[in-house]
């Protein structure tokens, strides 16, 4: 998507983004716990921009060589145009640069189009958590990339270089 720009997470963003958060999960992650990403030393957490407005975000964890990925959201409005697309990529990309080899996440099984993105970006499903999700007992999809770096080395679609999920 054209005119977007992606960037780390600020203090100051934190209130948009919980706002945004609050817009793209029936259960949301809250202030304090996005104030503890974008201090925590061992996260990277990204913004994605669009007209100086924030319309999506990804948080991780980096440690070693292992990232997992915590959360990703786009603007309802905004879903289904790539900006999620190229978060993740931006952060992969960022990841690999940083020595990371590893990824996870989880996903709801019910949620397919999250799942295709993820399968898109490289990422497969290697185990099921059985009622993971407590609001509504719901298994998550465990994916992952096993070698961030030979997938780095490939050209991927809606990737931007530079700078979550
Ligand atoms: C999951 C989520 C982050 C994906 O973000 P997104 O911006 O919608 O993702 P993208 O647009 O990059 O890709 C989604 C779909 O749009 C398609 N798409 C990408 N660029 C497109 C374009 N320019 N035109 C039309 N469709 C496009 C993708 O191919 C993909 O289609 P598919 O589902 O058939 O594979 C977003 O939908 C969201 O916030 N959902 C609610 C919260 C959530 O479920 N988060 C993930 C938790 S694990």
């Amino acid at each position: 998507m054209s005119g977007l720009e992606i960037r780390e997470m600020r203090e100051s963003d934190v209130e948009a983004v919980a706002a945004l958060d609050d817009r793209c999960f029936e259960v949301s992650w809250g202030i304090a716990l996005f104030q503890s990403e974008v201090i925590s030393p061992v996260s990277v957490a990204l913004v994605a921009l669009r007209d100086r407005r924030i319309v999506g975000y990804l948080c991780s964890t980096l440690v070693m060589d292992e990232a997992h990925i915590g959360t990703l959201g786009v603007e309802p409005k905004l879903q289904g145009l790539g900006i999620g697309g190229e978060l993740m990529a931006a952060f992969l990309n960022n990841a690999a640069m940083l020595g990371c080899r590893r990824v996870t996440l989880e996903v709801r099984a019910s949620n397919l189009s999250a799942q295709r993105l993820y399968r898109r970006l490289g990422f497969l499903p290697i185990s099921i958590r059985r009622r993971y999700y407590t609001d509504n007992d719901e298994d998550a999809v465990v994916m992952w990339i096993e070698d961030l770096r030979a997938r780095a080395a490939q050209p991927t679609s809606n990737s931007t270089p530079g700078a979550n999920v």
